[in-house]
């Protein structure tokens, strides 16, 4: 924190390398290290301000994912970072407590920049998640989970992708927190899982081999009202979720990936990984725990907006070849919404392959899917919801932040690879 009360971070990119495994270096990037990024954490209401240096040769951006800010300090496209350059976004946090992340957005090659290791955690805090009695022991009952499948040959990552695979690049094996085979030992009855999919297009359905369930406490945005029982999350790329397990005194039991059957046809399901099954992360619970009492009933207080009465709808159809028909142009304004209006956006995927849709700036609710009332993991605060094919959901946000017409924000598939090739749109509010 500086004089003037300022939280400030400083965050240089550069490349590396890292060990993963048997003492064979592998070329990485990463924030301030050789892989990831320090996880970032700030109360609503201050103001925050990233000093940031790229050391790669490349150009490149830091955009914060979930976060509400002015355009110009979003880190879309626009706001690129030269080699050897700097960027110096600064933003007064007003939003509720929330796990958020960030993550480069160089138009076109995300994808590429993501997979090399440039991401990192920001968390968000308030008054009012301070006084909840939540797991809050940040790495000891309140743990980050930064999820990613990679291809790794012990040597070297292999990030090509697969013929036939058109949600872009799959891994075979997944990291936690850029740890191959990661294991956390825990010493607290319920354990705080901040599920964060950071993978490039492999969506993931959590759960434990036991089918034990679990209390979901936040989504994208932040707590959820209520908690909401559960046995299995489903997360798409981008997406996050926070999770309340509880685990017996020294056992040992394992955060899975399970195959999915919402995908749709079989033919999907296998090309889009969602066959697949992974061991995610082994939590080993010691012999004696501490007590961590129950999960409040009420949690958080939901900020956005219950879509009556829109100030105008808009339409949003995925297709491969763009978002409506038309591919991203970094000179071109696709929509102009009004500042402080609420819109409904309604998004539809019929594009026979899964897509996601991100909105930045905004936290939205999710007002219906394929015309029926959401599922519990969609009743809180998002910024990035799943579509397989042949979804249609519709989402109520405002904007509520400063007019900017020169400077837009993003709306994108986040699978990297879809978005990378155009899948991807511009917004100015005005
Ligand atoms: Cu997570 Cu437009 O990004
Ligand atoms: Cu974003
Ligand atoms: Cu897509």
């Amino acid at each position: 924190v500086d004089k003037d009360g300022t939280r400030v971070f400083d965050l240089r990119m550069q490349a590396g390398e890292k060990e993963f495994e048997d003492g064979r270096k592998t070329p990485t990037w990463g924030f301030n290290g050789d892989y990831l990024g320090p996880t970032l954490r700030a109360e609503r209401g201050e103001k925050v301000r990233v000093r940031i240096r790229n050391d790669l040769d490349e150009a490149s951006t830091v955009h914060w994912h979930g976060m509400h800010l002015p355009a110009k300090m979003d880190g879309g496209p626009h706001q690129m970072i030269k080699p050897g350059g700097s960027w110096r976004p600064d933003w007064t946090v007003n939003q509720p407590a929330s796990t958020l992340w960030y993550h480069p957005h160089p138009h076109g090659a995300t994808e590429k920049h993501v997979q090399r290791g440039l991401a990192g955690m920001f968390l968000l805090d308030d008054k009012r998640s301070a006084r909840l009695k939540l797991p809050k022991k940040y790495g000891v009952d309140d743990l980050p989970v930064i999820v990613q499948d990679v291809k790794f040959d012990g040597a070297k990552f292999d990030h090509g992708h697969e013929m036939m695979r058109n949600v872009g690049f799959l891994g075979d094996r997944t990291m936690v927190n850029g740890t191959l085979r990661p294991y956390q030992e825990v010493g607290d009855e319920l354990v705080r899982l901040r599920l964060l999919n950071a993978s490039t297009a492999r969506t993931y359905d959590f759960g434990f081999p036991d089918d034990r369930s679990f209390s979901l406490v936040g989504t994208d945005g932040g707590l959820l009202e209520q908690p909401a029982r559960m046995e299995r999350v489903q997360l798409s790329p981008g997406e996050r979720a926070e999770i309340v397990v509880r685990v017996e005194p020294g056992e040992k039991t394992v955060l899975r990936s399970f195959p999915q059957d919402n995908y749709g046809g079989s033919w999907q399901q296998r090309f889009s990984g969602g066959d697949d099954s992974f061991d995610v992360l082994e939590l080993r619970a010691a012999k004696q725990l501490r007590a961590s009492g129950d999960i409040p009933w009420r949690l958080g207080e939901l900020e956005v907006p219950d879509g009556k009465n829109p100030a105008r709808g808009r339409f949003f159809d995925l297709k491969q070849s763009g978002i409506n028909g038309r591919a991203m142009e970094m000179d071109r304004i696709d929509e102009t919404v009004t500042r402080g209006a609420t819109e409904t956006w309604t998004v539809r995927n019929n594009n026979g392959m899964p897509h996601n849709f991100h909105v930045h700036d905004v936290q939205f609710r999710v007002l219906k899917v394929n015309g029926e009332a959401p599922p519990p993991e969609l009743r809180g605060a998002k910024d990035t919801v799943f579509l397989p094919s042949g979804t249609t959901m519709k989402l109520a946000m405002r904007f509520d932040g400063p007019a900017d017409p020169d400077t837009p924000y993003m709306y994108h598939c986040h699978l990297l690879a879809h978005e990378d090739d155009g899948m991807m749109g511009q917004f100015v509010v005005v």
